[in-house]
């Protein structure tokens, strides 16, 4: 391969530095291959952090009856059947085998009075399940990741973004990315490379997500030729903060409802009495977040269009002690003491259920050598995700990941790269600045995320995502046009203007999705087909790339095995 640019070369390339990408890290090192990190942001800074109330595992440390086979219950019953049944057996199987490591990584845990890990409730989960510190866990799981990556010896490429997948005939063959701040392009060369870019979240306006998660990975995965699959469903978190505005959509953990809060609208009214009278603020995510939601469109919401969420009835220093980052944050954001008076909140884009088509047992891709995990994947969420399931799902599919994508790389000679696909790359990212006129990109941002919001939100029905494909057929001719002014060094114009590109081919793949899917089920809900539809319940959509053009296939849900079916027909609560 010729290139004129700076080449690293791997055995294994991880393209995203959250948890999952680091847990593959760790795994794949384990393997005795050569490793390669990349990430956007800087080491640390990922969307794993958002996961702050807890990692979801049977540990059985604080409700004794709990098992594998009631997470597993709990975590297809949530996700309305639409799971990858085996993602969901051996992410309940292996959760708690993952969470005992990390431990012995140096994790820090709260504590039971027996010196146990302590575990707290969440919505959608029979027992109290939640492995936490505080509010705080998704901070400290990459902490220790992080720790034990780097003193492992992962070389990592902080603040590079990749643009594209580098392919010899069909299988991987690399990445090409740029530095962010000086803007000099890069090659990484390997053997087998897996995706863990996250999420898809600035898309929207309202998001939990920080400037990283604009999809990057499931649409480099998508252009190289892979499958998305389920991209309908969306979930919107039910609390995030509402007031003041600059800080809108930022999260407010489950925990604050896993440890006794409760929702009240403007009249006081308790009113997931009248939504899930049986879990009341603990039930799943998507029901929590539509019943908010409505309070607000029919006139029952705070005065800046949310729900009061109130744990001040709990003494102050428990609510400091379990809760310090939300004490903090509302202190100092928006001037409220949560010992003594209530949160406004409202729903946030907050996770993508839907992504990269993989294999349960190696998260190997259609495309060989090319491996996903963590929200990047598909699979074991189904149409909606239970909270804390995140967190045990990077766990466990990123190990997976690390070690099928190291095994394929020690079974493979490095591929070849032609240099033509390096040049198309690079003349591909120059062009913005080559057009004499053209849109900004902020504008363009700003337009795709108000269409997002106000046309593929919570509730969705077919005009709204009709028009919504429309005006993302506009927004995708402004963006092949798009212009950017100045110099490739630090230019946050160049890089969104590369990000646009990613944000709008996975929401094209999302309202495509949603569109096609007349029914109602877990996070994605049609106004004009409010039910359930057996006949959806037994289909995936899925995208993908025909001659250049998305192309929208149904595909059959994976039948599940007797044994399953019929611990799915246990009730909650018995083994
Ligand atoms: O609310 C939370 O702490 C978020 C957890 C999650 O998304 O898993």
């Amino acid at each position: 391969m010729n290139s004129n640019y700076e080449v690293h070369e791997h055995d294994v390339l991880i393209i995203g530095a959250g948890g999952a990408g680091l847990r593959a890290a760790i795994e794949a090192l384990a393997q005795g291959v050569r490793v390669g990190v990349v990430c956007k942001s800087l080491l640390g800074k990922a969307h794993t952090v958002m996961a702050e109330g807890g990692i979801a595992a049977s540990m059985a440390n604080v409700d004794t009856s709990d098992d594998w086979r009631a997470h597993f219950r709990d975590t297809m019953r949530g996700g309305k059947f639409l799971n990858n049944w085996r993602m969901a057996q051996l992410h309940a199987q292996e959760a708690p085998e993952r969470v005992r490591e990390l431990e012995q990584w140096g994790a820090l845990f709260d504590r039971t009075d027996n010196g146990d890990i302590l575990q707290r409730a969440f919505g959608g989960h029979t027992y109290k399940r939640l492995c936490h510190v505080g509010d705080r866990t998704g901070l400290e799981m990459i902490r220790t990741l992080q720790d034990r990556g780097v003193h492992l010896g992962i070389d990592v490429y902080m603040e590079c973004t990749i643009t594209r997948l580098l392919q010899d005939g069909d299988r991987i063959a690399g990445a090409f990315g740029y530095w962010r701040e000086q803007g000099r392009f890069v090659v990484f060369r390997a053997k087998s490379v897996i995706i863990c870019t996250g999420g898809i979240g600035k898309a929207w306006k309202i998001t939990s997500n920080s400037w990283e998660y604009t999809g990057d990975g499931m649409a480099l995965a998508y252009d190289a030729g892979a499958e998305l699959m389920d991209m309908e469903f969306v979930q919107f978190h039910p609390t995030g903060m509402v007031w003041p505005p600059g800080v809108q959509g930022i999260l407010v953990t489950e925990a604050v409802r896993g440890e006794g809060g409760v929702l009240r609208n403007k009249n006081g009214e308790r009113f997931m009495e009248r939504y899930d009278p049986k879990k009341l603020e603990l039930s799943t995510r998507d029901v929590v977040a539509r019943s908010i939601y409505t309070e607000v469109r029919e006139g029952r919401g705070t005065e800046h269009g949310g729900a009061f969420l109130d744990i001040s009835h709990k003494p102050a220093d428990y609510v400091k002690r379990k809760l310090p980052s939300m004490y903090h944050q509302f202190l100092e954001l928006a001037d409220v003491d949560i010992t003594k008076g209530p949160m406004e909140v409202g729903p946030t884009c907050h996770y993508m259920m839907g992504g990269i088509h993989v294999d349960a047992e190696t998260a190997q891709t259609s495309i060989p050598g090319l491996f996903a995990a963590g929200e990047a994947a598909v699979g074991l969420h189904g149409a909606n995700r239970l909270g804390g399931n995140s967190l045990s799902d990077l766990l466990v599919f990123g190990r997976r990941a690390g070690l099928a994508a190291a095994d394929y790389a020690k079974g493979n000679a490095l591929p070849q790269i032609d240099s033509s696909q390096i040049e198309e790359a690079a003349q591909q990212m120059l062009a913005p600045f080559e057009r004499p006129d053209g849109d900004s990109p902020y504008v363009i941002h700003d337009d795709l995320q108000s269409v997002m919001q106000s046309l593929v939100g919570i509730f969705r029905d077919e005009p709204d995502l009709r028009r919504a494909l429309s005006e993302l057929d506009a927004l995708k001719a402004r963006a092949a046009r798009v212009r950017v002014e100045g110099s490739r060094l630090f230019n946050p114009g160049w890089h969104l203007a590369w990000d646009l590109r990613s944000m709008l081919t996975v929401a094209e793949a999302v309202t495509r999705s949603a569109a096609a899917r007349r029914e109602s089920r877990g996070a994605h809900s049609r106004i004009d087909y409010p039910a359930l539809d057996d006949a959806w319940g037994k289909k995936h959509n899925v995208v993908v790339k025909k001659a250049g053009t998305m192309t929208l296939v149904e595909t059959p849900v994976l039948e599940m095995p007797d044994g399953l079916k019929q611990l799915l027909a246990e009730d909650s609560g018995t083994k």
